[in-house]
This record gives structure tokens, sequence and C-alpha cells, in this order.
């Protein structure tokens, strides 16, 4: 990619602030957890995995700006930086994987002492980052062969590049899609209200000369019924024991549209965004955003004084919508309960 999401710099986390996007191309330093913690709250940085690996590089900060030699005291300062982490936003389960390995380095700290755990927190923040991108690429290579020469393809929000520490989850089919040579066209969600379609997929399609057409979400269903949808594919943010996954607004409306025409509606995602102890998407909880998201455009109002408005940042579409789950260890097809547990039971 031309940009990185997310960066390690010792002394600082430097992560590129989508709140900028398109306008802006600039870049955040973050150097303390607290100011990590802040961007993920107000989404300079947001997208299940970069989440995970943003709170995840808080915490080696934390470790690594921490001066105490006492392993207790260490160890209670870092922990509280993880529960701070665990706070920003609750619907994304890639956040609390990565919080939950961070803390596992903890349980050593007594043992092993204070050095070896910094080093350790420090080597697991840049495990997950790279791990991700690897994983993307996995997803990639698996899910491409869904997408035919002449395509249309749909996508939602943001699963790029951006949203993950690189590449993307249901962009990242999309580029290895094309860097097979093959020619499709993307149609993007512009995704009210915070608009990561319009803001952030279509900047990273342009900045890949890859064919992109912008839509406001209420257009999908033409284009479907004219038959220029013949793929859609979306990323994720919590996916439950029954396949029932949680994404951005809007994703279970263009699910059940897709249903309606016969489109096949994929979700590309690593197995970190699994909770399989989760038994449907009843259980996920879902974040509620100010409402002022809706009352108002970019700070600009654009409702009635006093109207009621209602904000949920995510929706949960049932798995009997969904064709298949691209992770990557390959497409999870149904019954998904007993194939998503035997993906994680069976280590190939
Ligand atoms: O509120 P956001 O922008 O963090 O929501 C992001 C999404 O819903 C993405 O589609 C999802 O995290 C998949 S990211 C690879």
């Amino acid at each position: 990619m031309k940009f990185k999401t997310i960066e390690w710099k010792d002394d600082r986390v430097r992560m590129l602030d989508q709140r900028k996007l398109p306008q802006e191309v600039r870049y955040l330093d973050c150097r303390n957890a607290s100011s990590v913690a802040q961007a993920i709250r107000t989404m300079a940085i947001r997208g299940a995995p970069a989440i995970g690996v943003a709170a995840a590089m808080g915490i080696a900060l934390a470790a690594r700006k921490n001066r105490s030699t006492h392993p207790r005291i260490f160890a209670k300062a870092v922990e509280k930086v993880c529960r701070e982490m665990r706070e920003t936003r609750p619907t994304a389960v890639n956040l609390f994987w990565a919080v939950g390995r961070m803390e596992k380095i903890l349980e050593d700290v007594e043992r092993d002492g204070v050095e070896k755990a910094r080093k350790r927190l420090v080597r697991e923040a840049l495990q997950i980052l790279e791990t991700d991108i690897e994983v993307n690429r996995k997803i990639g290579m698996y899910g491409k062969h869904l997408i035919k020469e002449g395509n249309g393809v749909l996508t939602h929000c943001n699963a790029g590049a951006l949203a993950t520490g690189g590449f993307g989850t249901a962009l990242g089919v999309i580029y290895a899609a094309r860097d097979e040579g093959k020619r499709f066209e993307v149609f993007v969600d512009e995704t009210r209200p915070m608009l990561q379609g319009c803001r952030l997929t279509a900047w990273e399609l342009v900045q890949e000369k890859i064919p992109a057409t912008l839509i406001t979400d209420s257009m999908a269903g033409v284009l479907m019924r004219k038959g220029l949808v013949h793929l859609v594919v979306v990323g994720a943010d919590r996916i439950a024991g029954n396949g029932d996954t949680a994404n951005k607004i809007g994703t279970y409306g263009l699910a059940v549209l897709s249903k309606s025409h016969g489109i096949p509606f994929y979700v590309a995602a690593p197995t970190s965004t699994l909770d399989l102890s989760l038994v449907s998407g009843e259980e996920i909880p879902i974040e509620e955003r100010s409402v002022a998201e809706v009352t108002h455009f970019r700070g600009f109002p654009v409702a009635p004084k006093g109207v009621k408005a209602f904000n949920p940042a995510f929706d949960v579409t049932p798995h009997s919508l969904i064709h298949g789950i691209i992770t990557e260890k390959g497409i999870i097809r149904k019954p998904f309960k007993r194939n998503l547990k035997g993906i994680m039971t069976n280590p190939k």
C-alpha cells in the first residue's frame, strides 16, 4: 500500500488520522497509552483489526514508558492500561482479543522480571501487526476466486488497509483479484453517518487505481435490480458461534437485498473476529454513538433542533443470509456452527 495505517516508532505510535481523510493525509503521533485510547475512541483509527493493533501498541507504549523495576507495581500499571483500552469501543472483538494477548504476557512478570516482560509486550504488539497483514493476504488469496472477470462487487463501510494492519479483509479480496489481472467494478456504499465508504474506501480504491463508483446506501437496491452487482463482500466486527455477524450499520439491509436479488453475500474476516463464546448475534454488544452524528453532517446541523435520533453503529446479519465467511484458513460455509468450531480446533 502507498500508506501505513499504523506504525510502531519505539517512543510513539504513529497512525494515519482517518478523521482527516480524504482531504488531508496527516499522521498522528501518540506518545502515551491514553492518547492511543483517545485515538480509538474518536475514530482517528477504526476498523476491527486496526483497533486491536492500536490497543496492543498503546499497551506496549505504556510498558516501555513505565520505569518501575518492581514486578507487581509494573503489572498493576499495565493492567490499568489494558482496562482503559477495553473500554474504548465495545463491538469489535479484535480489540479484546489483542488486549487479552497482552494480558497473558503479564502473567509471567513475577517469574521472569520486568525487563523481560517489557520486551515481550513490545514484541507481541509488533507480532499482532505483522500477523494481521499476513492473515489479510491469505483472506485475499481465498476470496479472490469469488470475483469473476467483468463482475460488479459491492462493499460497505471500510474493510480495507485502513481498517486493518494493512491490505484489508473485504478490500483484501478485491486487491488480490486485481493483482491477478481481473477487471471488475467496485460499488462503494457511502456508509452513513460516518461515511467510512465515501471517505476511506473510495480513497483507498482511488489510490490503488481500481475502478470504483460511489453510491449512497439507499442506491444499492436499484443497482442490484439493474443486474450490476454480482457479489457483495463486507468485513466484520464480531462473528458469533452460529455465524451471525456484527458489522457496520447498514450491512443487514444489504444482506436482505442480496438475498432477494439472488446475489451471493460474503463476509471477509480474520479468525480473531470470531467470538465462539457467543451462541448467537443476539449477544453481541452494539455500540451506540452520539446522535449528533445523525443530526449533523460534519459538524453542521441538518436536522430540526429537538428531533429524536437513533445511532447504533453496527447491526447483526443473521447467518442464514451469509453465503460464506472468508478467513485466513479458507472459506467457511454452512453449517457455520459446526464449521467455525472446526477451524478453531483444527490447527490446519
Ligand atoms: O465504526 P468502524 O469504522 O470502526 O466500523 C468498521 C466496520 O464496521 C468494518 O466494516 C469492520 O470493522 C471490518 S474491518 C476489516
